[in-house]
């Protein structure tokens, strides 16, 4: 028999299924409580709302757990590429050897943009944000390619979509910051790796073609990686909304660079800098710092740290300070901003008001520093967290469809005026 939950409201009780998943984790169904009782649920922020069913990634906050279908992200960092990543999110397996190989020549293959799109790039002013441009070029990108917009969501036509999406994003990406630049883009070349071939538009100049270090493609791998899927985040979750209204795989995507742009989500990569480098310029301890985020009267808050769902560790941030320290050793470089951040995390981890909030360094807080290492400029952090999250939102979004759709649409409790009537303008 399955379990049932038995809500009692005004003496009359109701009872709800009681789902289990495949970690055991556990929720009440409540999609007939309105229906049956008439009330619904409050939730702002969806901190206990299950919005759907799916099989992609699983997150375990309390103990620090992330797998990409079944597998850990500790050995997926250390032993996938990001394009073996990629493919494992989007399709449920790890590529065999030929299924890896027409991926990559699909990515390859779609990595150069329309000529007529390129001339876009020059409309945009220097000062444009990346992340503007990029949500602005997705959408422009489905024009191009009208196919894309009515595609299905098996089968060969999806697939040559998945791959002209994971590669263009890359190519605009590269192209934002050499336009901003002020800089003459670098087309793709087909004879590099996915993340060498990005190095080689962002860095390339006329008289000088950019040289993959090995150190540096790894490097670049294990941020995509890491950063390949969040199960039901804030852009993953809009990117799921907007699909629900069966809005094109671009618009729903585009939709999902804007959710991560704020500085709370993946915006947050750059804010860890700017704030590491403001303790810095201002030569005060950490500790004012600290005491400022602790302070209710002041809005700071200490970036890159704290978690919705981790409570006591993010698996990501331990790999990706690892991966600092030897990125930074095997390139003989040394970055003040690690030591300020280093003491910073050491003086948080003994004070009561972050132990007892449960918060810890989260993703953002040393992957600002690897890919200062790598030579991102700060203006594309949250671009580069996009590139990498791209197979994640397009696999929820084709699990929305491969799953019962039904549009999203939540309930709200009103508080304003009950009716009232129309005042002329002459009484008011
Ligand atoms: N600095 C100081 N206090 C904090 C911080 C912080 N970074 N984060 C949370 N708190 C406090 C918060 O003020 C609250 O205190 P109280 O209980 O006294 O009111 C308590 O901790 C619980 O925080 P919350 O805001 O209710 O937690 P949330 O789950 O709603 O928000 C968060 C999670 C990530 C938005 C938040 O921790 C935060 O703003 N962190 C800084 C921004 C950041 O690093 N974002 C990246 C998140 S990870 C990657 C991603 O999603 O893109």
């Amino acid at each position: 028999m399955s379990e049932k939950a038995t809500l009692t409201i005004e003496g009359k009780s109701y009872d709800f299924d009681v789902i289990t998943g495949s970690e055991n984790e556990k929720c009440i169904d409540f999609q007939q409580l309105r229906d049956t009782t008439g009330h619904i649920t409050m939730d702002p922020g969806f901190g206990n709302t299950g919005s759907c069913y799916s099989s992609i990634t699983y997150v375990d906050g309390a103990k620090g757990i992330l797998r990409y279908r079944g597998y850990p992200i500790e050995e997926l960092a250390e032993k996938a590429s990001f394009v073996e990543t990629a493919y494992l999110v989007l399709y449920g397996e790890l590529p065999k050897a030929a299924q890896l190989k027409t991926f990559s020549a699909r990515l390859k293959e779609h990595a150069p943009l329309h000529t007529n799109l390129e001339h876009h790039f020059s409309g945009f002013p220097t000062s444009a944000p990346p992340m503007a441009i990029l949500s602005a070029m997705l959408n422009l990108v489905a024009c191009f390619h009208p196919e894309v917009l009515e595609v299905p969501t098996t089968g060969e036509e999806f697939d040559r979509t998945v791959a002209l999406l994971l590669s263009k994003v890359r190519t605009i990406a590269a192209f934002a910051y050499r336009m901003a630049a002020g800089k003459p883009i670098n087309h793709p070349n087909p004879n590099l790796t996915y993340c060498g071939n990005f190095l080689h538009m962002m860095f390339s100049n006329p008289y000088q073609e950019y040289e993959v270090s090995p150190i540096i493609d790894k490097a670049l791998n294990l941020f995509l990686v890491l950063h390949a899927d969040h199960e039901q985040n804030c852009s993953t979750s809009t990117v799921r909304v907007v699909g629900s209204s069966r809005a094109n795989l671009f618009s729903s995507v585009a939709a999902g660079v804007c959710a991560l742009w704020g500085p709370l989500h993946g915006g947050a990569n750059a804010a860890v800098i700017a704030m590491l480098e403001d303790i810095k310029k201002s030569g005060r301890p950490p500790a004012y710092y600290i005491d400022r985020a602790k302070d209710k009267d002041d809005p700071f808050k200490l970036m890159g740290f704290g978690h919705r769902v981790y409570k006591n560790f993010d698996p990501r941030s331990i790999i990706l300070k690892k991966q600092v320290h030897d990125v930074l050793e095997a390139l003989h470089l040394d970055d003040h901003l690690l030591d300020i951040a280093l003491q910073l995390e050491e003086a948080i981890l003994k004070d009561d008001y972050f132990i007892s909030r449960n918060l810890y360094p989260n993703v953002d807080f040393y992957s600002g520093i690897l890919l200062r290492a790598i030579g991102i400029p700060l203006n594309m952090y949250t671009v580069m967290f996009a590139i990498g999250r791209m197979p994640g939102w397009i696999a929820n979004w084709k699990e929305l469809h491969d799953h019962k759709l039904r549009i999203s649409r939540p309930r709200q409790i009103y508080t304003g005026h009950t009716t009232r009537s129309f005042i002329p303008m002459s009484d008011r």
